[in-house]
């Protein structure tokens, strides 16, 4: 029976990365071992955050993710990967993994997913966005010793810039709540349902699949804090920002198709954006079951405080998203 005690975190200073390690570092006494694996850039322009995770007794592994010797040596003496690197680093990690499989000692990899089910349906195969994480799931089950775990998590319920919860500054048009203006954009006529988990708890649920190795091996573990729809979203927002009515307008699904196509036919940054957006807004983020009980139901956030931090977050940006971190 394999265990999930000496871990090595890439991105661990990222968007998704630092909740995930915040919420290790509270679960730390399951733990024999923590380490993240980062660059000497990273050390250098987020050196609060590297002493702050220094003090909290994690190792801080320092090397490039594109070397293979700097990854081998800091394989040494881990027994499960956990990856959270970005989108630009997707692909990269079939090397990660390779290198993974190779080293004894480690025997369990969690690829960066943390978003919508790539394998939902079959129009999955054909998702652009999807593509390089496919790639790393298919190279994954072909490794001989690897165990993998795909934390599957939807879309995050929080604020930051892009985010559900966010006024999605430049594309407004594709969904938006905006605490500073009290303006939203739903999608749809507001009562498409989807299934959301916020970073907090990709964290905390992250913990609980590398507590519960057995009932994690091997699988799309797919979890959620909530389900909800945008109505239920705003009425939240409206609530806790003085109860008065906001300014609200609708984006139909056919317009956020069209929105989407046109955004790859001219190379905007913003089309993964709206393709994903467009996958939540159609059912792709609703499964037939969730998998937060066989990883022992860890308590959750619910709708309500994540619009309290989404507000915070919008309102006092990341400093107060640093300081709140739970
Ligand atoms: N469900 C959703 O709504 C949602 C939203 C956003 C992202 N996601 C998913 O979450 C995962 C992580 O995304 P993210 O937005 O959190 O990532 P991110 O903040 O863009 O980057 C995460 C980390 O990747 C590492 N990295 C990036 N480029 C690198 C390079 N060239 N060399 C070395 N390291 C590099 C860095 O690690 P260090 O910290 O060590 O410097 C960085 O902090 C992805 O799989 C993404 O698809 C999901």
């Amino acid at each position: 029976m394999s265990k999930c005690k000496k871990l090595l975190i890439f991105g661990a200073t990222g968007l998704v990365g630092r909740h995930i390690v915040q919420q290790i570092i509270k679960g730390k006494d399951a733990f024999d071992r923590i380490a993240i694996f980062t660059s000497p850039r990273t050390v250098s322009s987020k050196s609060g955050d590297i002493a702050d995770l220094k003090n909290s007794g994690i190792e801080i592994l320092v090397g490039n993710i594109t070397d293979e010797d700097d990854v081998k040596k800091a394989y040494q003496g881990i027994d499960t990967v956990i990856s959270a690197v970005g989108r630009n680093m997707i692909q990269h990690q079939t090397e990660l993994i390779r290198l993974a499989d190779e080293t004894p000692n480690i025997h369990r990899f969690f690829p960066s997913e943390y978003g919508t089910d790539i394998e939902h349906g079959p129009e999955s195969a054909g998702e652009k966005p999807h593509q390089n994480k496919l790639k790393v799931r298919s190279f994954i089950r072909s490794c001989r010793n690897l165990e993998y775990t795909f934390l599957v998590t939807g879309p995050y319920a929080d604020g930051d810039p892009v985010l559900y919860l966010s006024p999605n500054h430049g594309a407004t048009v594709t969904g938006s709540f905006d605490v500073r203006t009290k303006k939203a954009v739903l999608l749809g006529s507001g009562d498409l349902k989807i299934a959301f988990t916020t970073m907090t708890d990709v964290g905390k649920l992250l913990l609980a699949a590398l507590t519960h190795p057995d009932a994690s091996r091997n699988k799309a573990l797919k979890v959620k804090s909530f389900t909800t729809t945008d109505t239920a979203i705003l009425e939240a927002f409206e609530k806790q920002t003085g109860g008065e009515k906001w300014d609200v307008s609708y984006t139909s699904v056919e317009d956020l198709k069209r929105l989407e196509k046109e955004a790859w036919q001219t190379g905007n940054p913003l089309a993964t954006v709206m393709t994903l957006r467009r996958i939540w807004a159609t059912g792709g983020t609703l499964y037939d079951k969730w998998d937060n009980e066989v990883i022992g139901t860890p308590a959750v956030q619910n709708l309500a405080e994540a619009v309290t931090a989404a507000i915070d977050v919008q309102l006092h940006g990341e400093q107060e998203l640093k300081r709140k971190l739970v």
